[in-house]
């Protein structure tokens, strides 16, 4: 019999989990399952335990049970524990084990796929919820100089700033140095890298971004993604961003870190980012 996966969600059909997955594991020659179980709003634990008595081997958590994963597992990764919120689960024979590899299927697309070095860059990263605190830890690691988090109700970014300071510099220099405010805060500054993990665009609202935070070289990345451009990515080509990327990598990337964790086995993440990709686009 096959080890079977899924991925656990409310809404969850829309998910392109399960299609990564499948693909990953065909070109992989891993005899696996995987299918999307939506899980009762109130009934996250229990569709969970159903799944790991039917023989489960993991699963993935999206919206809106990340942080009650979180809560569920016995034991957590260094990242899932800073993320606050699980999107990978592995189940072992007595214990449940989260971690969260959105943050660094984040940077692996940035860094490999986009071929963009964050070693010594300026990171703005707009919003102070779930999604940005689960990335932070894996920027702050890839030693940029500065991570400045903005965010629409300043208190939060600030807030959330704080939780990762004994992360960042003390003084020396060596360590990125992390900092969160107001987006009117980042009026007259310069970014190389300008994150959007707002859920602003879900709204169809724009941002209200200051002009010049982008230099011609500057990337500006959503990690949201949809048909066409999305609204912060047209925002920061109009105000000078030359390049923009979409989160679609990163969707890819943390399937492929959740995959190799599970199977012990790195999935080639280029042929299934390109077929989804041209999907998009048709
Ligand atoms: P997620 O888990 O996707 O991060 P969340 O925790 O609800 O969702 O956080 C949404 C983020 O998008 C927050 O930073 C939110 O700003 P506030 O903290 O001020 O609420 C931000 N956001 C949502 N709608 C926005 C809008 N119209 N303009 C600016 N920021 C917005």
């Amino acid at each position: 019999m096959s080890d079977s996966y899924c991925v656990f969600g409310n809404p969850v059909a829309h998910s392109k989990s399960p299609a990564i997955h499948r693909r990953f594991a065909a070109a992989a020659g891993q005899a696996m399952t995987y299918e999307a179980i939506c899980a009762p709003l109130d009934a996250f634990a229990a569709s969970v335990r159903a799944f790991i008595e039917g023989g489960g081997r993991g699963a993935n958590v999206t919206v809106p049970f990340k942080e009650e994963a979180f809560r569920l597992c016995q034991r957590l990764s260094q990242r899932a524990e800073r993320a606050g919120a699980v999107n990978t689960l592995i189940f072992n024979d007595h214990e449940i084990v989260g971690d969260n590899t959105d943050g660094a299927g984040l940077v692996r697309d940035i860094t490999h796929n986009l071929g963009f070095a964050l070693a010594g860059k300026r990171i703005l990263l707009l919003g102070a919820g779930g999604a940005a605190r689960g990335v932070i830890k894996p920027l702050l690691d890839a030693s940029p100089e500065r991570l400045f988090i903005a965010n629409r109700s300043p208190e939060k970014a600030v807030a959330l700033a704080a939780s990762f300071v004994d992360l960042a510099a003390v003084g020396d220099g060596l360590r990125p140095s992390i900092n969160g405010g107001k987006m009117a805060e980042i009026t007259g500054k310069c970014f190389d890298l300008v994150i959007n993990a707002t859920s602003a665009s879900l709204a169809g609202v724009s941002l209200p971004l200051p002009e010049a935070i982008f230099s011609p070289a500057s990337l500006a990345y959503d990690m949201m993604y949809g048909k066409g451009e999305t609204l912060f990515l047209q925002q920061a080509r109009r105000q000078g961003a030359s390049r923009c990327a979409d989160g679609l990598g990163m969707l890819v990337e943390q399937a492929a870190e959740a995959f190799a964790l599970w199977r012990g086995v790195v999935p080639e993440s280029a042929p299934v980012l390109a077929e989804l990709r041209s999907q998009l686009a048709a």
